[in-house]
């Protein structure tokens, strides 16, 4: 946070398959998997384009969470299906070391396509929609912190868990 390029709006890919396309999906599961995340925007790393990653198996630090599919989705949209918004813990790998609660949709649609051009479209909720939210932010150079409205919330891990205000392992949507 504070890198300029995470600030930027990225742009649509215009190319399917391509071997660059290819080349930066893998080096983003690479990156994902290092920092044990569970999404990742193209523009976290540098590359200022319309591509998320997320996907979470069973994990003990989302014990109420469901997993999440593996999923790649190039060129992302979406719209919310039911306006309830419900506040939880979030994350990020550019805001590390740090947690805050963000309100999100509850329920949405959204649809993209994989690196090969084929249509993903699926109804979400809870922590999945969550973090497709949080992904398809970084797109529009928008952060969690900026969406946060309980500031007392926002602080680094060990100082919201002294608190008590984070419990043990706090979830993360990146
Ligand atoms: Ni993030």
């Amino acid at each position: 946070m504070g890198h300029p390029v995470l600030r930027q709006i990225a742009e649509p890919v215009e190319v399917f398959d391509s071997p660059e396309l290819h080349a930066l999906i893998a080096d983003m599961e690479d990156t994902m998997a290092a920092y044990d995340g569970a999404g990742l925007a193209a523009i976290q790393i540098g590359v200022p384009l319309r591509v998320m990653i997320f996907g979470v198996e069973h994990n003990p630090r989302y014990p109420d969470a469901g997993p999440v599919p593996k999923t790649v989705l190039v060129n992302p949209a979406w719209e919310i299906l039911d306006d309830t918004m419900e506040s939880d813990w979030e994350g990020c790998l550019s805001v590390p070391g740090m947690r805050g609660r963000v309100p999100r949709y509850r329920q949405i649609r959204y649809r993209g396509y994989d690196a090969l051009g084929m249509l993903v479209e699926r109804d979400v909720d809870g922590f999945h929609a969550r973090v497709f939210q949080h992904e398809y932010d970084h797109l529009d150079g928008v952060l969690y912190p900026d969406r946060i409205e309980e500031r007392e919330t926002f602080g680094f891990i060990e100082e919201l868990q002294a608190a008590g205000l984070l419990g043990e392992c706090g979830e993360s949507a990146d």
